[in-house]
Parts: structure tokens; sequence; C-alpha cells
């Protein structure tokens, strides 16, 4: 029995997908049972658990041959990233250490083998380290930045001819889809190493510039579209602008600081590296199509 949590979200929906594909049996767990039902009709198990409420995360997880588990990110005005974050990882892992899945398969990060320095994907680093220590075997799958990230920008940037962001124009960086990670999520578990832990560089078919993402703006769209690079201090306060805590604001800000220090990059060495097939002109191709 496989069981993906998150499975509302982009990458779980997807995962779930491919391995009810696959003809395995799947538990999925979602928090409110309305969405679980579509997943029921297909086949799935349904759990209701939540990761505040440990006893209930533990009995989802149980029994497991393979589990696909995450941080789900923190609500935009959330005003203590830190507590929230360590509060969810606490609660995570002690549901994971009692359920003791025979394989666990952690959605990570580029650069979480680093602990600081990194904005959001800092959080992730004690995750792995845990897990690590835990003799639990464990994937963990480090995608790249989200291609999805820029369904937030891609309006504005029509709109205004222009694509703002704290990022060097020219500074190349890798980029995958939420679908690419999904299915690689999917395979992990279906194909489990021996045992201790397992790292998957997870990259998109090319690295892309902030410049080249606007060029594939301009060519889905019709409409022109240039990169602007924009001081990180101004990024930060624009994202406060549109809601977003000091806290989550910031650690954007420190984000796309480590991304154009090279800081946020892949590890190598021991890490098996993927690329995914998807292209960034795909994913936008089809966030126009839903408008
Ligand atoms: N964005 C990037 O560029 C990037 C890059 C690398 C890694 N990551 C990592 O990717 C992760 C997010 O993955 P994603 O995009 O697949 O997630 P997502 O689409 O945001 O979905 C989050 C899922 O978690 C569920 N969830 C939320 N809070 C929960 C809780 N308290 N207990 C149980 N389930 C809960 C949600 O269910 P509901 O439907 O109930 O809300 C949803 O299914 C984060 O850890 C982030 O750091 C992001």
């Amino acid at each position: 029995m496989f069981v993906v949590t998150g499975v509302t979200g982009h990458t779980g929906s997807v995962a779930a997908e491919a391995l009810l594909a696959a003809k395995q049996a799947v538990r999925v767990v979602v928090r409110d049972a309305a969405k679980g039902a579509q997943w029921k009709e297909r086949g799935a198990e349904v759990a209701i658990a939540t990761i505040e409420d440990t006893a209930s995360m533990t009995r989802a997880l149980e029994g497991a041959t393979g589990a696909y588990v995450l941080l789900p990110p923190p609500a935009w005005g959330e005003p203590n990233v830190a507590a929230n974050r360590t509060a969810l990882t606490a609660n995570l892992l002690t549901a994971l250490r009692a359920a003791a899945p025979k394989h666990t398969v952690f959605l990570s990060s580029v650069g979480a083998q680093h602990a600081d320095k990194t904005g959001p994907i800092k959080w992730l680093n004690p995750i792995e380290r845990a897990l690590r220590e835990s003799g639990l075997r464990s994937t963990f799958v480090r995608a790249a930045f989200f291609m999805e990230n820029w369904g937030g920008s891609l309006g504005g940037a029509l709109a205004s001819g222009s694509l703002y962001y704290g990022l060097a124009a020219d500074k190349k960086f890798s980029q995958v889809a939420t679908k690419d990670i999904g299915r690689t999520v999917a395979n992990a578990l279906l194909e489990p190493h021996a045992s201790g832990a397992r790292v998957i560089e997870l990259a998109g078919p090319e690295e892309l510039s902030l410049d080249d993402t606007a060029a594939v703006m301009s060519a889905v769209s019709g409409k022109s579209v240039k990169a602007v690079t924009v001081p990180v201090e101004a990024m930060v306060a624009s994202l406060e602008g549109m809601g977003a805590s000091k806290d989550v604001a910031s650690g954007y800000g420190e984000l796309v600081q480590g991304i154009n220090a090279n800081h946020v990059a892949w590890e190598g060495g021991a890490a098996q590296f993927v690329r995914g097939a998807t292209t960034l002109e795909t994913v936008l191709r089809a966030m126009l199509a839903k408008g």
C-alpha cells in the first residue's frame, strides 16, 4: 500500500494518479473528507488526517510500503514562519517515526543540503537530517524552482510588458514542472533503494534565466514581455504590499539572493541527477488556457 499525502496539491495529485495508473494500492490523505471523494471513486482508500493532529497522521501512514510526504507551505500571511515550520516539522517527524513506513519519499528542494541562507528551503534541511539520522529508508526528491511559481506573475507581466523579480536577468537556474515532480515521486516509490537515505536532484529540461522566462512568456502569449531585475529589498516590499507577512516576504528575498549567489544550487556528489521533460512553454501555455 502506497500512502500519498498532499494529494490535493501540485505534486501529490500527480503521484497518486501515476500509482493508480500502475495498478497499485493507494491510500490518499486529505484534511477534508469531501476532497477524498474523487479518489475513492478511482479506487483509492481515503484517510482523513492533518499534520497538526499527529495521531491521525500516524494512523494514515501506518502499514505503508511507501509514503509520500511534504511540508505544506505556510500561509501567505503567516506572521511567525519559524514557529509554524518548527511545529509542523516536529509533528510530521513524530508521525513518521511512529508509523515507520518501509520507505518515505520526502519532497525537498534544490539547496536543502544547506541549513541556512536559502529562504523557505531552510525548513526542509532539518527534515532531511532527521530522516537520515532516524535510519528510516528515505528518498529526498530535491526539486528545482517550480515552473508553476510564475502563475502569480504571469497576468501582471502580460499586462505591463515587464516581468519584475529580484533575480539577475541572465542568471540561469533550474526550473521544473510539478507534473515531473509527481512522476518522479511515483517512480521513486515504485523503485525503492536498498536502505538509508537517497537523494534525487530534479531539474527541468534546461536551465533558464529571468530573461529566458520573459522570452517564453512573450512566445506563448504573443505579447512583448521584458525581464526587469529589481533590488531584492524592493521585491520584498512589493510582496508585503501583496499581503505577504514580513517573514514570508523576507524568506523569498533570501531565496532570490541564494539563487543569485549560487548558494541555492545542486549538491551533486552522490545525488542522482534527473531531468523532467516538461518545458516552461508547456506549463505557461496550460496556465493561459485555464485563464
Ligand atoms: N515552490 C517551489 O519552487 C518549490 C521548490 C522545491 C520544493 N518546494 C516545496 O514543495 C512543498 C509544497 O509542495 P506542493 O506544491 O506539492 O504543495 P501544495 O500544492 O501547496 O499542496 C500542499 C498540500 O498539503 C496539504 N496540507 C496543507 N496543510 C496541511 C496540514 N496541516 N496537514 C496535512 N496536509 C496539509 C494540502 O491539502 P489541502 O487541500 O487540505 O489544503 C495540499 O494537498 C513545500 O514543502 C515547498 O518547500 C517548493
